[in-house]
């Protein structure tokens, strides 16, 4: 199993175009640049799934070869997307997948809804391309050899869809290689550590988890906002290293990262804590081999 990191920053990336706090200065002068959040992964090196469609989409694909079209063909490898929660960072980039001949899009009852009544996305670009919408269930398996569980971790709404009904707004997926039975956890966002993620992580190989903020008053003390990262549906980085400790196993890399989170930065202090706890940040187009 293959799986290509296509972007590692949460919503607005890093530098933000309408930002000038520190952090994003900083990464302007020194070049750093970090895309939002999503992946691709592929059980045979051939077939490839998005997870998530971020706003960066396009020249996120163009920088992955293994995601370029057969020369002298418009086939792409890419089969379908899997989606994490129907935010606006994880959603937009379908916009771009318009131009695929046919594109299955698989997310909970939640999700659909809110891309069908709140975000027609899927009407809209229905009209450019077949699209197939799949409700994610316990037990697919994708082709190439990827088997897939799903679990929710939080029922946080878009704001755009505060008025739909629903549960399971914010899913965690386990990928698993139905051939050598390694397995990678991705979860973006995660606002609690719960017994159900406890155990979709147990024996994990790597898990790509939810690394929005720092601490928990990460905002207030960069932007005098009185939102806790918790109540934003973010456990911070600093109490998942608490939790990561029971799985010495596990390989644990933070992605989401928000442009106030120092460890955007790759020379920040803030690291030495990640490391010592054997974790590390996600980088820009990382490619994790599980084999
Ligand atoms: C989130 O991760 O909490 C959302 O994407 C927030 C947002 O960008 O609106
Ligand atoms: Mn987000
Ligand atoms: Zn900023």
């Amino acid at each position: 199993m293959r799986v290509r990191v296509l972007g590692t920053a949460a919503g607005g990336g890093l530098p933000q175009w309408n930002c000038g706090c520190e952090s994003c200065c900083r990464a302007e002068e020194l070049g750093t640049q970090r895309t939002q959040d999503c992946l691709a992964i592929s059980g045979d090196g051939t077939t490839w799934y998005l997870v998530n469609a971020s706003p960066d989409l396009r020249t996120q694909l163009l920088a992955a070869p293994e995601l370029r079209p057969p020369p002298g063909t418009r086939r792409t490898p890419v089969e379908g997307v899997l989606l994490t929660s129907a935010e606006l960072d994880h959603t937009l980039g379908l916009v771009t997948l318009r131009e695929a001949s046919q594109l299955t899009i698989y997310a909970t009852e939640g999700v659909h809804r809110a891309l069908r009544e709140a975000f027609p996305i899927t009407e809209i670009i229905g009209n450019y391309t077949a699209v197939r919408s799949e409700q994610i269930s316990n037990g697919l398996v994708l082709a190439g050899g990827i088997a897939v569980q799903v679990i929710g971790v939080g029922d946080k709404r878009p704001r755009y869809a505060s008025g739909l009904a629903g549960h399971d707004w914010v899913v965690a997926y386990r990928f698993t290689d139905t051939g050598s039975g390694r397995s990678l956890v991705y979860a973006p966002c995660l606002p609690a550590w719960h017994e159900a993620f406890e155990r979709i992580i147990d024996g994990a190989d790597t898990v790509l988890l939810d690394g929005t903020f720092h601490t928990e008053d990460e905002l207030t003390r960069s932007s005098g906002s009185d939102r806790p990262a918790s109540s934003m549906g973010h456990l911070p980085i600093r109490a998942a290293l608490q939790e990561i400790a029971r799985h010495p196993k596990s390989r644990f890399l933070f992605t989401h990262l928000n442009n106030t989170n120092p460890l955007v930065h790759p020379d920040a202090p803030e690291h030495a804590e990640v490391r010592a706890a054997g974790a590390a940040i996600a980088a820009e187009r990382q490619l994790l081999v599980l084999e």
